[in-house]
């Protein structure tokens, strides 16, 4: 028996000279060097996550020739200034620890109607300071219910409406040019109904047969059905569709959204071409959508299963050979210990912060910072080459995704919790500024989501005059904790819901919707009047950002903890003792005392750097109504 090092090393021996026998290897001799430099660092790892997946097979060697051919015909189209970028990232891999990151996410159509619009919105993204732009699924999909998108239905075309392959090519090169880096997503979890894959599945072309998980009658379906989570019980109970021939296909999201089967090797391939085509377009960071649910296993819950994670490494070990200046953002809207295992180096460098970002609106809600600053305190510290990104609300529902075991340690009881907030934030509580709206009510588990913008759960709609402070607050804790923040657009300038989606049948039944409005000029046009709310807002916002970027305490992700004696008031500081930030933010409408001796190894007073005011800390100290602290305790 040979040992798995040697075994690798015929791989490798074998696929190189597969490779190198290739026409195009020897045309491109140049971009051959630069791959097989690559290829002979990574290709171990490589080989150690596909082959658990696919050693087995007899046919593994060819799998492997072929999944490297199609890298290589990817990087050998890779445009030039791509290339050179990958030189500079793997010079300065930790690029993105910068404290002058800030991230912003929108709808092209949604925010400048299409790509062209958009390019012209690079001015005001460099004014609000972005360095990173997530644009929303803007793939071909379906017409009607595309669930925004996330039903792909081929990664090689842009959706018509929103303009041409070329319209992207030069947005990226445009953000690029401007010091902002494109995020795109990678839907990788299912295709739309319409792909080819999936009508070529439908009408028994052998290709495409096990692209999905198709099944003949219920009798699967049924087995699996009894430990899958429901995620869109609105759409279909259980996670199955049937189709007009009677069959049945995989769908944990919408009917139209197809599960691929990735225990087939095939898939895998031809999802790895997809993806390196969207890296040649000049996507610098790649969302991975649904990451938890890609591996499938009977007996099991089907979600954060080993096997999700084998097929992100074998990815990201891809894109180190062909795609290098890329990294991977985890979207896992899961429990947090589940949460922290798709961050990694050889995995997803960065992740979404679900849970703070629960636990931001939970703070709100109760006036409380517990679980927030057990949070930070515990969960927050990630291994120095990945980041969180951390974010106020997405284009998803408020799921409230802490850790009942957390909860109980403070004496919280997760189920009688989560429905506390859910009526808190649907304006079913007495006495709450929010005006959501429920997302996926499921009477049968007593499961709820919520949907609203960050301005309508601050309370903008009802018109409270503390909504401004609120929303600066929130934003606040997402800005100064460690690792990159991320603005959904338009809640800068404090935009409502939008409950036109009602009118539009394709979109009634997702409430998600309510808080994906369009740009709103007007909004925008007051962002500069201080007496405005919109002015206060982007005003506040702007301060925090500036700030944040001129100070090296806030670069990378790392915080320690700070009890500020007050249970409405959070406390965590950034930088190294000696020369560190002590950043305060109480969660009360009412003003907050922090007593003395919390202090004790602070200095006697300190500038807020975010007034400019000095703060005396030696006798302690009182919050306003939400007010925030950026306490510079360096040179004191
Ligand atoms: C992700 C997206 C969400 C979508 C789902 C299915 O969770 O964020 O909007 O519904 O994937 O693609
Ligand atoms: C579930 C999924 C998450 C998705 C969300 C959409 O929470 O875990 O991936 O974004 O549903 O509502």
């Amino acid at each position: 028996m040979l040992s798995v090092a040697h075994q690798t090393q015929l791989a490798h021996q074998h696929v190189a000279a597969a490779l190198k026998a290739r026409p195009e290897a020897k045309a491109a001799r140049k971009a051959w060097k630069a791959f097989e430099a690559r290829l002979n660092t990574h290709f171990p790892q490589l080989v150690k996550e596909l082959a658990p997946l696919y050693g087995a097979r007899p046919d593994f060697l060819d799998f492997l020739v072929d999944l490297l051919s199609k890298a290589f015909d990817a990087w050998n189209a890779r445009p030039v200034d791509l290339q050179a970028l990958d030189l500079q990232r793997e010079k300065n891999p930790r690029w993105f620890q910068s404290q002058k990151m800030l991230g912003g996410v929108c709808y092209v159509d949604l925010y400048a109607g299409n790509l062209k619009g958009l390019q012209k919105q690079i001015p005001y993204f460099k004014e609000l300071g972005l360095t990173y732009l997530h644009l929303m699924p803007l793939f071909k999909c379906p017409d009607g219910n595309s669930d925004g998108g996330y039903a792909v239905s081929s990664y090689r075309e842009v959706n018509p409406a929103l303009g041409k392959m070329e319209d992207l090519q030069n947005l990226a090169a445009a953000l690029r040019a401007e010091g902002i880096s494109l995020v795109l997503d990678f839907i990788f979890n299912h295709t739309s109904d319409e792909h080819a894959w999936a009508t070529g599945a439908v009408a028994g072309d052998p290709q495409y047969a096990d692209f999905y998980y198709l099944f003949p009658d219920r009798t699967l379906p049924d087995a699996y059905d009894k430990t899958v989570r429901e995620i869109f019980p609105d759409q279909h109970p259980g996670a199955f569709s049937q189709l007009p021939d009677g069959r049945w296909v995989w769908t944990t999201f919408n009917s139209f959204q197809w599960d691929l089967n990735y225990s087939n090797p095939a898939v895998f391939t031809a999802m790895a071409g997809e993806m390196l085509a969207i890296a040649n377009l000049g996507t610098e960071i790649l969302r991975m959508d649904a990451v938890a649910f890609v591996w499938k296993r009977l007996g099991t819950v089907c979600e954060n299963l080993p096997e999700a994670h084998t097929v992100i490494r074998a990815f990201s070990a891809l894109v180190r050979i062909a795609a290098p200046s890329m990294l991977f953002k985890s979207e896992a809207i899961v429990h947090p210990d589940d949460v922290v295992k798709y961050i990694s180096p050889e995995e997803c460098q960065l992740s979404y912060n679900p849970l703070q970002m629960a636990l931001l609106w939970n703070s709100l809600a109760t006036r409380e910072v517990n679980l927030l600053q057990q949070a930070l305190e515990q969960r927050h510290n990630l291994d120095p080459d990945t980041s969180w990104v951390n974010y106020v609300r997405s284009h998803d529902d408020i799921g409230w995704t802490f850790a009942d075991e957390d909860a109980i340690q403070l004496g919280i009881h997760g189920f009688a919790h989560r429905q506390f907030l859910n009526r808190f934030y649907v304006n079913r509580f007495e006495g709450s500024f929010a005006r959501g709206v429920p997302f996926q009510d499921n009477p049968s588990t007593g499961d709820c989501r919520i949907s609203g913008t960050c301005a309508s759960l601050a309370g903008v709609e009802q018109g409270d005059p503390l909504a401004a402070a609120r929303i600066l607050l929130l934003h606040s804790v997402a800005l100064s904790t460690g690792g990159m923040p991320l603005i959904y657009l338009g809640d800068e300038v404090g935009t409502p819901n939008d409950p036109s989606y009602l009118n539009d049948p394709t979109k009634a039944e997702d409430s998600r919707w309510v808080h994906r409005p369009a740009r709103v000029a007007s909004l925008y046009a007051q962002r500069h009047k201080k007496t405005t709310v919109p002015g206060q807002i982007y005003q506040g916002l702007r301060r925090m950002v500036e700030v944040r970027a001129s100070l090296e305490e806030f670069a990378g992700g790392q915080l320690t903890g700070f009890r500020a004696g007050n249970p409405s008031v959070l406390g965590y500081l950034r930088g190294t003792p000696g020369a560190h930030v002590l950043v305060l933010a109480s969660f009360s409408e009412q003003p907050q005392d922090c007593p003395a001796e919390v202090f004790s190894a602070q200095p006697a007073s300190a500038v807020d750097l975010l007034t400019g005011q000095t703060r005396a800390l030696l006798n302690g100290l009182t919050l306003g109504p939400y007010e925030r602290l950026w306490l510079d305790c360096g040179a004191a």
